[in-house]
């Protein structure tokens, strides 16, 4: 069985908040407010890039796993804003850290869905390989997103979290992990340029869809509520356990909205329900491991503690874990 031997994460210093975009588009704190939940949320300095975040929260990881970068046996990392196209963000981290010629990749494309799938990966790879493995979860969106499209662009933040994964005791043993796709929905979350099918160039920067998110906010809603509630359950009916013996439900932090009707359709009380999207908005990939690391932290999750994680994503991809500490 895997478990989680450290966490960590990291999210830039530049505070964004919602009366900064209110006076560079048209639109309120009182809206994003009222339909998000979300109050601020972090942007990358402009030297910064993907690579520098995962560092941090790798590094972090480390530390409290207490293990150095000769003692990883493989990375993965979860994002859709990689450092660059190619080679994988995975391989560059490894050669930031100094963790030798162990095999790295990226899962990318899953959106927020990604960290609980690189999870579910990384556990399987310890039952087959036995080492240790550093999972990442990083997005930079704000590079990548128009910061004229008031729809999108007040949703998001930057960020990353990790945790190194091990097939000895640790903090938390990985119960179970499920996870799911359906391309049928693949429409209602996209950022379709910049692939094969429509390529960066002159075309896409005068049509302005070089930087665009097209979404359909309230079908993605609607899925999100659904998905993430059932495999809750679900996760739980693997491991013979109730809604009630849950301590704590780390949902993927997109809206408060979202997060407060996956609690209630769960019957989960408010206080057994993590929320952070009011200082760092959706960040993508990193939501889970971010809340994950700051629900230890903060003390909010104790020895013994049945914790379930939960995300969905562009794909449409959804999954859940249950971890035991
Ligand atoms: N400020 C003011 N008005 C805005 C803004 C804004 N920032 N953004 C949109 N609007 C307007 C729209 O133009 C539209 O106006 P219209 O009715 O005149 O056309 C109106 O607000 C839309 O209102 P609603 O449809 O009622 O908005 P809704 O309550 O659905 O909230 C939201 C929109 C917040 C996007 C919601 O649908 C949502 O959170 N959906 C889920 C999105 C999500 O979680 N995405 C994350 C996935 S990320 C990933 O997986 C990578």
């Amino acid at each position: 069985m895997a478990a989680i031997l450290g966490l960590g994460c990291y999210v830039p210093e530049r505070v964004m908040t919602n009366d900064e975009w209110s006076a560079r588009l048209d639109t309120s704190d009182e809206w994003i407010t009222m339909r998000t939940g979300i109050k601020e949320r972090r942007f990358a300095a402009d030297g910064q890039a993907t690579l520098d975040l995962a560092t941090e929260a790798a590094s972090s990881a480390l530390d409290d796993a207490g293990l150095g970068p000769d003692e990883i046996g493989e990375i993965i990392v979860a994002t859709d804003t990689p450092e660059v196209v190619t080679p994988d963000t995975a391989s560059l981290l490894q050669h930031r850290l100094g963790c030798g010629t162990i095999p790295t990749y990226d899962l990318g494309g899953s959106g927020c869905a990604g960290f609980l799938q690189a999870l579910d990966v990384g556990r399987a790879r310890i039952a087959f390989a036995s080492r240790r493995i550093l999972v990442v979860g990083v997005e930079l969106l704000s590079r990548v997103l128009s910061w004229d499209d008031r729809s999108t662009i007040v949703l998001f933040g930057d960020g990353a979290g990790a945790v190194v994964l091990g097939p000895e005791p640790g903090r938390a043993h990985v119960l179970d992990v499920v996870t799911y796709t359906d391309g049928s929905r693949s429409d209602i979350l996209t950022i379709p340029t910049g692939g094969t099918r429509h390529p960066f160039g002159a075309e896409a920067l005068a049509a302005g869809t070089h930087q665009q998110l097209i979404m359909n906010g309230p079908e993605v809603f609607r899925e999100a509520v659904r998905r993430m509630g059932r495999s809750v359950t679900e996760v739980l009916d693997r491991i013979g356990r109730c809604v009630d013996d849950v301590d704590l439900v780390i949902p993927h932090q997109a809206n408060r909205r979202i997060i407060d009707a996956v609690g209630r359709d769960l019957g989960v009380p408010e206080d057994r329900v993590f929320v952070n999207v009011d200082r760092y908005g959706n960040t993508g990939s990193a939501s889970v491991p971010i809340a994950l690391t700051e629900a230890c932290r903060q003390h909010v999750i104790g020895r013994g503690d049945l914790v379930v994680l939960t995300a969905f994503g562009a794909g449409f991809h959804w999954a859940a874990a249950a971890l035991q500490f």
